[in-house]
C-alpha cells in the first residue's frame, strides 16, 4: 500500500520503520522539511517529503503531530489522497503539559479525534494513540500468540475501520472495535485502556470501563 505518514517523531518514525520492512511504500514528512528526514530515509527506505505531499496517491495517511500543531497543517493536506484513503489519528491533547487549553475540545465536549476531523475536514480513524512507541518496533507477535497485545480502533467509516484493523493485524497487533469517533472518549488519555499493555479481552473490558468525564490531569 502506499502510506503517507505526517509526523516523523517517536510514533511516525517507528510506523515508517516497521512498515517500510512489511514493503509498504511510505512517505514521510516533519514541520521542517525533507532534508532533516534524510537519516531516517537511508535507515528505512522511505521517501522523504514536504508535509503537503505526503498523501498524495495514499491509501492510508497516518496524521501523528503534536495535537496543537493540527491546526497548523496546511489546508487540504489530505487533497490528493486515494478515494477512500483511510487516515489515522494517533494524537492526544495534553493541556497541561503540552497543548495548551483549547476550548472546543473542553467547552463543547468533543472527543479529541471529533477535533481533529473538523481541522482536516476528513474523517478519521483513531489508534495508536495509547500505544507507546517504542512498543510498535519490540512487541509485534503473529497471530494466535497468547501475548498478542491488542489495540482499540474507533472511528466511524466502517471500510476505513476495517482497512486499518487489517494493517495493524499485518504489524503484530490484534485489534477491538471500540466504537465510533463520539465514543473515543473511551481510549483518551488516563482511561484504563490508555498505555494498557493487554489483549483483546482485556482491551474489551478497559474500554467498557471508561467514564465518559474528562480527568483532572487533562483539563487545562
Ligand atoms: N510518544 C508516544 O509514545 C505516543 C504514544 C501514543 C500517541 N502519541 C501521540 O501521537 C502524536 C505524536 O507523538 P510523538 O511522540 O511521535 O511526537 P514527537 O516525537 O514530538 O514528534 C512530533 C512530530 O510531528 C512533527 N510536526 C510537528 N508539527 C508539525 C506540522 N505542523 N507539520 C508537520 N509535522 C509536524 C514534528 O516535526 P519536527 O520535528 O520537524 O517539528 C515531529 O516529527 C502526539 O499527539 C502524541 O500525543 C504519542
Amino acid at each position: 500500500m502506499k502510506i503517507g505518514i505526517i509526523g516523523a517523531g517517536n510514533i511516525g518514525g517507528n510506523l515508517t520503520r516497521r512498515l517500510t520492512a512489511l514493503g509498504h511504500d511510505v512517505s514521510v514528512a516533519n514541520s521542517r522539511g525533507p532534508h532533516t528526514l534524510t537519516a531516517l530515509a537511508e535507515e528505512t527506505g522511505a521517501t522523504p517529503v514536504p508535509v503537503g505531499e505526503a498523501a498524495r496517491g495514499a491509501d492510508i495517511v497516518v496524521v501523528t503531530i503534536p495535537l496543537k500543531a493540527v491546526p497548523d497543517l496546511p489546508s487540504g493536506v489530505l487533497d490528493g489522497a486515494a478515494d477512500g484513503v483511510a487516515v489515522i489519528d494517533t494524537n492526544n491533547y495534553y493541556p497541561q503539559q503540552r497543548d495548551g487549553r483549547i476550548a472546543a475540545i473542553e467547552d463543547e465536549g468533543l472527543t479529541e479525534s471529533r477535533w481533529i476531523e473538523g481541522h482536516l475536514g476528513r474523517p478519521v480513524v483513531k489508534a495508536f494513540n495509547g500505544t507507546y512507541a517504542q512498543d510498535i518496533l519490540e512487541r509485534p507477535r503473529p497471530a494466535g500468540d497468547p501475548d498478542r497485545l491488542a489495540l482499540p480502533v474507533a472511528g466511524d467509516d466502517e471500510a476505513a475501520k476495517a482497512r486499518v484493523r487489517s494493517l495493524i493485524d499485518e504489524l503484530g497487533f490484534d485489534t477491538v472495535d471500540a466504537g465510533g469517533i463520539d465514543e473515543s472518549w473511551r481510549q483518551q488519555p488516563d482511561t484504563p485502556v490508555y498505555g494498557l499493555r493487554a489483549g483483546v479481552e482485556g482491551v474489551t473490558k478497559a474500554l467498557a470501563e471508561a467514564s465518559p468525564e474528562r480527568p483532572a490531569g487533562f483539563r487545562g
